[in-house]
């Protein structure tokens, strides 16, 4: 038995059956370097996904880990009952980063929890119960959080919560009427959006989407939160994908990419919807001393390198020449992305999803790991570390190119 078959039966018999994974041979990674991730057999494969945008700094990066294991042999947890510095630095550096007036910090473990977390703020400033967000939008697994999503898939509570509502998605026409309809009532604390849609397909919003959502939110008294869990930290080329509208909302979650790869997660808020939650609030792992150093580093990192202005120039650079093969394989229909969060949806009629889980796969055995998304899952996602090498994702392409030929 290979280290594939005996992960594939430990799997089998012991983890929950909702913990899918993509391939029908998946490797077992045990490695990484940069934009490179190295399986049990030593295969080296080309991390386009970066678990999930997670790895913008790339993989096992010496100055993020130096400072993560200094902190390791000091102090690994306390708890926020008790004063540590890592916290209160990040908070100042977060601060000095966010959108205007965005200066407080609440720190937990995932995204998930910095969503339910700011749910629960926004009835706490309005005095409201209902919350709006938009078919196409992934927000979490966790009670409230999963009553937001906008994707069947993701939408297991079998006891919806009847406070959601849902209007179509940024491209339709109707969202921000079928939004007004809604918000005219008074009622909502809080509508919840990703600037740019990640698990639903990479959908940017149209031009004039955003300052839309702003006026609506600020004219009914409404929260504008934005989940920025997949877009903050430069995947979209700027450290938060709003600024790229110069929006500002009233609440942002952040995860992902901020701990590069460390736990960590946060909503941030204005002094004066952070004034409305006096009573005890605390997240055990929210602080956590070596997710902060992590992140200190990462943020540090991200400047010296200017990682936002290199994920403005690959991603155009990816973009184009992805449309350059959309022009010999008729078989890419779409091809879209803000920055180095970039998409190419295929389309091959019903067997969509069966092209794209097989392209995923040649592309798995050609050394490059893919991600894919959308409603229909037939949307290929390329979120690559930020530090990758033009000249790497130029062979993907390649790669991309013939497989597209030999699968279609
Ligand atoms: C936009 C967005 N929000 C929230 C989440 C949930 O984050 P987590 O898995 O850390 O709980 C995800 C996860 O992929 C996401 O993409």
């Amino acid at each position: 038995m290979g280290p594939t078959e005996r992960a594939l039966a430990t799997k089998r018999d012991f983890l929950v059956p909702c913990v899918y994974h993509f391939y029908q041979r998946p490797p077992v990674l045990v490695r990484g370097a940069g934009a490179f991730l190295f399986d049990a057999d030593g295969k080296r494969y080309l991390d386009c996904f970066a678990g999930v945008t997670v790895m913008n700094a790339g993989h096992s990066n010496p100055a993020i880990i130096e400072p993560v294991v200094e902190q390791l042999r000091a102090l690994v947890h306390a708890t926020s009952v008790y004063l540590t510095e890592p916290v209160l630095e990040l908070a100042w550096a977060i601060a000095e980063l966010a959108p205007p007036g965005l200066r407080r910090s609440f720190f937990c473990a995932s995204g998930s929890e910095a969503n339910e977390g700011a749910i629960m703020l926004a009835a706490l400033a309005t005095g409201r119960k209902e919350y709006v967000s938009l078919d196409g939008a992934l927000h979490g697994r966790t009670k409230a959080a999963i009553n937001a999503n906008g994707l069947e898939m993701w939408r297991t509570d079998p006891f919806p919560l009847a406070d959601f509502h849902r209007v179509p998605g940024p491209r339709h026409p109707d969202s921000l009427p079928g939004l007004e309809r809604l918000l005219r009532r008074e009622t909502v604390a809080a509508v919840l959006a990703e600037p740019v849609q990640g698990n639903g397909g990479i959908v940017v919003p149209p031009d004039g989407y955003w300052s839309e959502l702003r006026r609506l939110c600020t004219k009914y008294g409404t929260l504008l939160i934005a989940d920025e869990i997949q877009t903050a930290w430069n995947r979209t080329g700027r450290w938060f994908a709003t600024t790229h509208w110069n929006v500002v909302p009233d609440i942002v979650t952040v995860a992902k990419a901020l701990g590069n790869g460390f736990p960590i997660a946060a909503y941030l808020t204005t002094d004066t919807i952070a004034a409305k939650y006096t009573r005890p609030g605390a997240a055990t792992f929210g602080g956590n001393l070596v997710s902060c150093r992590a992140a200190l580093a990462t943020l540090r990192f991200h400047q010296e390198h200017r990682l936002g202005e290199r994920s403005a120039r690959l991603g155009e650079h990816l973009r184009a020449r992805l449309r350059a093969v959309q022009h010999r394989r008729g078989v890419i229909a779409d091809v879209r992305g803000l920055g180095l969060m970039v998409a190419a949806e295929l389309d091959a009629g019903p067997n969509s999803a069966a092209l794209t889980d097989a392209v995923l796969e040649q592309m798995k055995d050609a050394g490059y790991l893919l991600g894919k998304c959308g409603p229909g899952r037939n949307v290929l996602a390329f979120l690559p570390p930020l530090v990758v090498e033009p000249n790497d994702l130029d062979r993907m392409i390649d790669d991309l190119d013939r497989t597209l030929a030999s699968v279609a």
